[in-house]
């Protein structure tokens, strides 16, 4: 049974972390699956948005303690951990983090690299990686850091604590809060509407968005705007704009 499973439903992208017997833990073919996963779903051209859950108990109980129990740090280097995150972290299409259960450590980050996670109530997201020795390593601070402010930051990776999925929706790290069950479903609902925009438009905010975050306002603004004029050639802003007027619904090429 493969570690990571990947469909397409239409225009969405399904990856499914599939380990359920060690709660997802992130393994080197665990990883190595994912990121491929992740490139095989940019270069297919159908898809326009991506979904990436681990089912319906557990997103990933983080990285696989039996890969870092007996290395040390000039073997974790060679490891070289975060080409395996590469395509996920900088994925030019919109990624969706459909989480149920836990979401430690690696997994938390994961849903992290995303730009929109959907939750359930059973939900926990967590740095516990203080607590075996070490500490966040796959942008665990620094993302939720910029997400969630210092305080909620600090406490959860200082003490290990847990966010559930309704304390994480009041927060602003969730996006949307699932009923118990049906994370997937409604993941799938937000994807099918993203895959409807046109995706120029889309890759464009995403780029915006990213690029933007750390830099000083006047530099992201600039960012920005070339962004917004750059759309003003695309096909799909002269349907967007055709449709309103003529009171049909467009339909956009990618285009
Ligand atoms: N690495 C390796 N194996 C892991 C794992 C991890 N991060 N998380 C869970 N597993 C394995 C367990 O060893 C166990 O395997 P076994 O049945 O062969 O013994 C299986 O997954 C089920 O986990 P278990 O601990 O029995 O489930 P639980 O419901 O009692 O507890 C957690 C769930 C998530 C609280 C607990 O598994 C845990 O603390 N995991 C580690 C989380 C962590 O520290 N992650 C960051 C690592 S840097």
């Amino acid at each position: 049974m493969e570690m990571v499973m990947t469909e397409t439903e239409g225009a969405i992208g399904m990856i499914t972390l599939n380990r359920p017997d060690k709660l997802n833990a992130l393994s080197v073919p665990m990883r190595e699956q994912i990121a491929a996963a992740v490139r095989q779903m940019m270069a297919d051209e159908s898809v326009r948005v991506v979904i990436i859950t681990g089912g319906d108990k557990v997103f990933a109980a983080g990285a696989d303690l039996n890969l870092l129990a007996e290395k040390n740090s000039r073997e974790m280097a060679d490891l070289n951990m975060g080409q395996y995150w590469e395509p996920l972290a900088r994925a030019p299409k919109p990624m969706i983090a459909a989480v149920s259960g836990y979401a430690l450590g690696g997994g938390c980050e994961v849903a992290l690299m995303c730009d929109i996670i959907v939750a359930d109530s059973t939900a926990r997201f967590g740095l516990p990686e203080a607590g075996v020795g070490i500490m966040p390593g796959a942008g665990g601070t620094q993302r939720m850091v910029r997400a969630l402010g210092k305080y909620v930051t600090s406490q959860l990776a200082m003490t290990g604590g847990q966010l559930s999925g309704d304390r994480a929706y009041q927060l602003g790290l969730v996006s949307e809060l699932a009923e118990d069950g049906q994370t997937l479903d409604a993941a799938r609902k937000l994807a099918g509407k993203i895959a409807r925009m046109p995706p120029r438009a889309i890759a464009a905010i995403k780029r915006s968005l990213a690029d933007g975050a750390d830099l000083p306002l006047n530099a992201g603004l600039a960012l920005e705007g070339r962004e917004f004029l750059l759309l003003f050639d695309t096909e799909d802003k002269a349907e967007g704009m055709q449709a309103f007027l003529e009171k049909r619904k467009p339909e956009f090429t990618g285009r």
